[in-house]
């Protein structure tokens, strides 16, 4: 490997370092780009020091123009824009060369990217897999060219193509939302429960599930909880743990797809099907930020529900001002600069030829990847301010109503 990478990755080292030990002074504000565009059309690359990229390839047609290449899921979900923010002020400030493609919600569209990444001879993909066992395709093909490959966010299932992965703590996030709406429900039992999910292609999904049922389930068995709108979950409900068979059948029934639109046509179903026993003062499990804000428009707009409590994940700002406004009801906070920098991070240590500093495996059905796991925040309008502009994540002035 030649110096001159070396004396980046050392630079892009000590930025992460930086980002992860004292937190960034970089604020992040997701930006309105439209996913109109060919997802290689809205790649952007740095083109410095672009001889050096290619160093430690050992032959092939790379053009060496990138060093790292990062493959995020879509545009269309403010959540992957935090990300790329990130992942362009750290890899950009360091002067590493980079790419940044969106699949589009298209596995088909994420492999062509893998493939076009690859020719640009990266020697570092870190990717987040539009549908986890689709990804271990392209995984296998960046594999075969020499290339290191770190799962981002979403683990790949079903290959030994995956090196290292990079995650938060999916399993709290599900625990914490099912904790928020026992800590906040009503009194009394026979409280109607609605129950979401994200999608049955993403590995997090049943993660997610199992951390909330994990909670949920001693209410449910004990007739404090009645769920509404699942006949699996229900028929599950004195199993304290599921297995990944048992929770895809319940994903099955309220999948979301992590889509707004089916989240909010499969709302209205379950609220139209609901009969006066399952309205009046409700809880909902709600999955995402996305998916949550569409789900609390529909029930804000059913009068025979008198009250409900929701939960989301990812503190997109949207959802941070429903917080704040009392429409949605808690989020959890991502802190995508450390996932960013660890990753940044982890590849720098590669290339070093060192090992990387992991602190868990995660099983993706044929190996235990090592993997480094970040803590989550879980905000409401009591700690908004505190978790998510004092920390300079956001500022103060995207949102109305703050004190
Ligand atoms: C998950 C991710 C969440 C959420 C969701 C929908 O994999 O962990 O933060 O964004 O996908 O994109």
């Amino acid at each position: 490997m030649k110096k001159k990478l070396l004396s980046m990755l050392l630079a892009v080292a000590m930025v992460a370092t930086m980002l992860t030990g004292c937190g960034s002074d970089t604020t992040t504000t997701t930006d309105d780009t439209t996913a109109d565009d060919v997802a290689a059309d809205d790649a952007t690359a740095d083109d410095a020091t672009a001889d050096d990229a290619a160093a430690g390839d050992e032959g092939g047609a790379a053009s060496g123009d990138v060093q790292v290449g990062i493959v995020l899921p879509t545009k269309d979900e403010p959540r992957w824009l935090q990300d790329q923010a990130q992942f362009e002020a750290i890899l950009g400030d360091a002067g590493f060369t980079n790419q940044v493609l969106f699949s589009q919600g298209s596995s088909a569209t994420e492999k062509t990217n893998v493939e076009t990444l690859i020719s640009q001879g990266i020697d570092v993909l870190i990717i987040c897999a539009q549908d986890a066992s689709a990804a271990a395709a392209a995984v296998e093909a960046a594999k075969d060219a020499g290339i290191t490959v770190i799962a981002y966010d979403r683990l790949i299932t079903g290959t030994e193509a995956v090196d290292y992965y990079v995650t938060f703590d999916s399993f709290s996030v599900g625990v914490a939302q099912g904790q928020y709406l026992i800590d906040n429900a009503p009194d009394g039992t026979g409280i109607p429960l609605y129950l979401y999910a994200g999608a049955a292609t993403d590995n997090n999904a049943f993660i997610f599930f199992e951390g909330a049922w994990s909670v949920l389930q001693p209410k449910i068995a004990d007739g404090t909880f009645v769920i509404a709108n699942s006949s699996e979950a229900e028929a599950l409900k004195d199993s304290a743990e599921l297995s990944r068979e048992e929770i895809g059948k319940i994903i099955g029934q309220v999948t979301t797809d992590w889509d707004f639109n089916v989240a909010k046509s499969k709302a209205e179903a379950h609220l139209t099907a609901a009969g006066a026993d399952m309205k009046g003062d409700v809880l909902v499990l709600g999955p995402n930020d996305g998916t949550a804000r569409s789900i609390a428009d529909v029930f804000a707009t059913d009068k025979d529900v008198t009250s409900f409590k929701i939960t989301g994940q990812d503190a997109e700002t949207a959802s941070v001002q429903y917080v704040i406004d009392g429409k949605q009801s808690m989020t959890i906070f991502k802190d995508t600069r450390t996932l960013a920098a660890d990753s940044v991070a982890m590849a720098v240590a590669v290339l070093n030829g060192e090992t990387p500093a992991t602190d868990t495996t995660y099983n993706n059905e044929v190996k235990d990847v090592p993997a480094k796991q970040t803590d989550i925040v879980v905000v409401t309008q009591d700690n908004v301010k505190e978790a998510l502009i004092d920390s300079e994540y956001y500022d103060a002035s995207e949102f109305t109503g703050l004190e």
